[in-house]
């Protein structure tokens, strides 16, 4: 794909996925590994950026690594699952989003790149953005959306005509609500940028100063506003919207068995191997493979992972990872995250109690 070329002229750009970061503990999910791993509708948030670039004709894909590049590595592949070729290219430190680019230098060689940080959800896809970058030839292409929170984002300012004037990490006080996805496209000019670039407060080497460093140079930086439901699923708060968002546009499909006690409307997925016994289910909704769900109600906006084992439970609006047993629970499980090797039993005999055994950081609420 290297030599391939635009009809602009321009080589087609390459593709830079940041999938490492420090392996640090995700709420509420008792998780220590890859924060890009994390699920939605039963799918790793970063298989969406891969198949996301595929879609937009990026095909040559840097994945950037850390310390947990083998459970990446193992996820993902040689990226042929996806219709691309990644290379893994190995960060030995997190430094920081500006300091991937460095690390990718070889990789990414002149040709103009595409870098979508693995933790970011766009609902609405690449291409647009991509098509957007290829024909208006711009030196870098910044993505702008209106949040409640900007503080927690690269923030940027525009003029009135919408260009960009200034760009500031997470500012302590307002100056912008439109925040910086996790989306942007560049030139091989952010390499003399990012090569002369110092550590921030935070010692890290942010993307938003290599991005004023490319506008402090006079060059072409277009802010395009983008209105399309996006999430960084790193902060995880929006774990359950986003696994929402995304089983509304689930294609239907019933791949597993189900038994003819059991009813099934609405969005639904029953993926290979995975059992509905004597169940409703009311969609949108997926069950994983291999997931048993039996004598059970599952409501709408529901993901099961993989493995699970439900029995004479009712829940809802939920998320439930791997090889979690769910059996006699009385009442519904509601708006709750639920990880991976949980066992939530009711108790058969008296007394009644709570017995729990729950990790750090967990929130549970009791009737
Ligand atoms: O989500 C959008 C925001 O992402 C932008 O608005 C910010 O300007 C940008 O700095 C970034 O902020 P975060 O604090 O959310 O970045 P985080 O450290 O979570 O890293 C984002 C992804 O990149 C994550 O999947 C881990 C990966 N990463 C991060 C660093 C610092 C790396 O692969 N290597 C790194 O050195």
């Amino acid at each position: 794909m290297s030599d391939a070329h635009t009809t602009e002229g321009r080589p087609s750009p390459k593709g830079l996925v940041l999938a490492g970061g420090k392996g640090s503990r995700l709420r509420p999910f008792t998780y220590t590994g890859a924060k890009q791993l994390v699920p939605v509708a039963n799918k790793p948030v970063l298989f969406y950026a891969l198949e996301q670039l595929v879609a937009a004709g990026v095909t040559d894909i840097g994945v950037i690594v850390g310390s947990t590049a083998a459970q990446v590595q193992e996820a993902a592949g040689d990226g042929a699952a996806f219709g691309a070729r990644i290379t893994y290219l190995h960060q030995p430190e997190p430094l920081g989003i500006a300091h991937a680019i460095i690390v990718a230098r070889d990789f990414l060689g002149d040709s103009p790149f595409v870098m979508v940080l693995g933790d970011n959800f766009l609902r609405g896809g690449l291409t647009s953005l991509v098509d957007r970058f290829r024909r208006g030839q711009p030196d870098a292409q910044v993505h702008l959306l209106r949040v409640a929170h900007p503080e927690s984002l690269g923030v940027a300012v525009v003029d009135a005509a919408g260009r960009l004037v200034r760009l500031v990490e997470k500012p302590q006080e307002f100056i912008s609500d439109l925040g910086v996805i996790g989306v942007y496209c560049f030139t091989a000019a952010v390499h003399e940028v990012v090569a002369h670039q110092q550590p921030s407060a935070r010692g890290e080497l942010e993307i938003t100063d290599a991005i004023q460093g490319l506008v402090d140079r006079g060059l072409r930086v277009d802010a395009l506003p983008i209105e399309d439901y996006w999430i960084d699923t790193g902060k995880m708060s929006d774990m359950l919207e986003a696994n929402r968002i995304v089983l509304e546009t689930l294609q239907p499909q019933i791949a597993g068995n189900v038994d003819t006690a059991s009813t099934i409307s609405g969005r639904v997925v029953v993926e290979a191997g995975a059992q509905v016994v004597h169940s409703t289910i009311e969609g949108p909704a997926i069950i994983g493979a291999g997931t048993l769900v039996e004598r059970s109600y599952i409501g709408p906006f529901t993901s099961i992972a993989h493995a699970c084992q439900l029995s004479d439970a009712e829940i809802a609006g939920s998320i439930v990872l791997e090889r979690t047993v769910i059996d006699g629970v009385p009442g519904r499980i509601e708006g709750s995250l639920i990880g991976r090797d949980v066992t939530l039993r009711g108790a058969a005999r008296r007394p009644r109690a709570y017995r729990l055994v729950l990790g750090d950081h967990s929130e549970a609420q009791l009737p």
